[in-house]
């Protein structure tokens, strides 16, 4: 009689025929027809067990008929025991082969529910980076505010009047052809990309009492072809202080700390003279470090010297009664000397693998 049973959460077939009371042909051969349907129609490991139990097992017609060996009398045990013993290996065979195909197909479909397919795009979201030039800058303003300086920054679409007349530029003075500039339509708005941060010398002082200690970073313009050492838009940083009684000394002074703390303690500084029209005496501010690349050595790195008696006049102020001192260094040109950035292209190109090198901190 059939016996159905719950394998799996599905009915298995388990066929079985009723326990056999003697080993004949037909009754043998029943059982291992039932056998086989029941083996054949297990699809997975579990219910492969339960056919095995059911068929191979204690309780199994099988084990009957091999327990029924026993009753057989002497000269047919011969051949009772060939048609029971040939009935169980093919049985066993059977349920070996369903075994093996079963575990194969198990490991199959596990492997294929456990793939990785190693061919699809990461889907990881990258950090960016800060870049080196505006960390730079930030490291600047911060050795200023240390010393109760103000930051502030200027427009980058200036006037010329800015750029250029009030920091004392004659009308035709060649520094306004020497500085390449971009002048912007129409020419009657006399309009330029401030090609240096100075004007922001004069907007400091325009609308502020002194004593004024500002410092000032921020993106200038010239006509330069972008190459390893020259870009069209760089940047600089400019400082003033107007005061009552400040003197060359205090300049130097200033100069000396910033230097120290922005390049450590052996860092010197040398001012050369020179001219530059809003500033009198004027000088060229030179660096000087023991561990720069091409070993120690004073580098060129921007303009200093006291403001002119005319560009205080220009906002109002009283030279008799104030003087002043200003200095514009560039900022690239520190990137590349400090950090040993040998290429311009790297600072403009944008590319985060140049910027992460710095971390938060240059
Ligand atoms: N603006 C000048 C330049 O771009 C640099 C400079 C020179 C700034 C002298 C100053 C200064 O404040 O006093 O070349």
């Amino acid at each position: 009689m059939p016996v159905r049973s719950l394998c799996c959460g599905r009915a298995l077939n388990l066929g079985l025929v009723s326990a056999p009371t003697e080993i004949t042909e037909p009754v043998v051969t029943a059982a291992v027809d039932a056998a086989l349907a029941a083996i054949e129609s297990a699809t997975d490991s579990a219910a492969l067990k339960a056919v095995r139990s059911a068929h191979v097992g204690e309780a199994s017609p099988l084990a009957a008929l091999n327990a029924l060996m026993r009753s057989v009398p002497g000269d047919q045990k011969a051949a009772a025991g060939k048609l029971v013993g040939q009935a169980r290996a093919r049985v066993t065979q059977a349920m070996n082969a369903r075994e093996a195909q079963i575990v194969e197909a198990e490991a199959t479909a596990q492997l294929a529910a456990e793939t990785v397919d190693v061919t699809a795009a990461a889907s990881t979201w990258r950090a960016g980076a800060r870049h080196p030039l505006t960390l730079l800058q930030e490291r600047v303003s911060d050795v200023f505010v240390g010393m109760g300086w103000e930051v502030a920054e200027g427009p980058e679409l200036e006037s010329e009047w800015f750029n250029f007349d009030a920091l004392n530029f004659d009308e035709d003075h060649p520094a306004r052809a020497m500085q390449d500039t971009f002048f912007i339509d129409p020419p009657e708005a006399h309009l330029v990309l401030r090609t240096h941060t100075s004007p922001v010398q004069m907007r400091a002082l325009l609308g502020n009492e002194p004593p004024v200690y500002r410092i000032s970073p921020g993106r200038v313009y010239r006509t330069d072809e972008l190459d390893a050492t020259h870009t069209p838009v760089f940047h600089q940083i400019e400082g003033i202080a107007v005061d009552k009684g400040l003197t060359m000394a205090h300049l130097r002074g200033t100069l000396d700390h910033f230097v120290k703390a922005l390049f450590g303690e052996e860092a010197k500084v040398r001012l050369r003279p020179n001219y530059f029209p809003f500033t009198e005496p004027s000088a060229e501010l030179d660096l000087w470090h023991p561990t720069f690349k091409d070993g120690a050595r004073w580098i060129e790195w921007g303009g200093c010297g006291m403001v002119n008696a005319n560009v205080l006049r220009s906002a109002g102020i009283d030279p008799e009664v104030y003087s002043g001192f200003a200095f514009g260094v560039g900022v690239e040109r520190a990137l590349m000397f400090r950090n040993d950035v040998k290429d311009m292209h790297d600072m403009v190109e944008g590319d985060v693998r140049f910027s992460q090198q710095y971390g938060m901190t240059v």
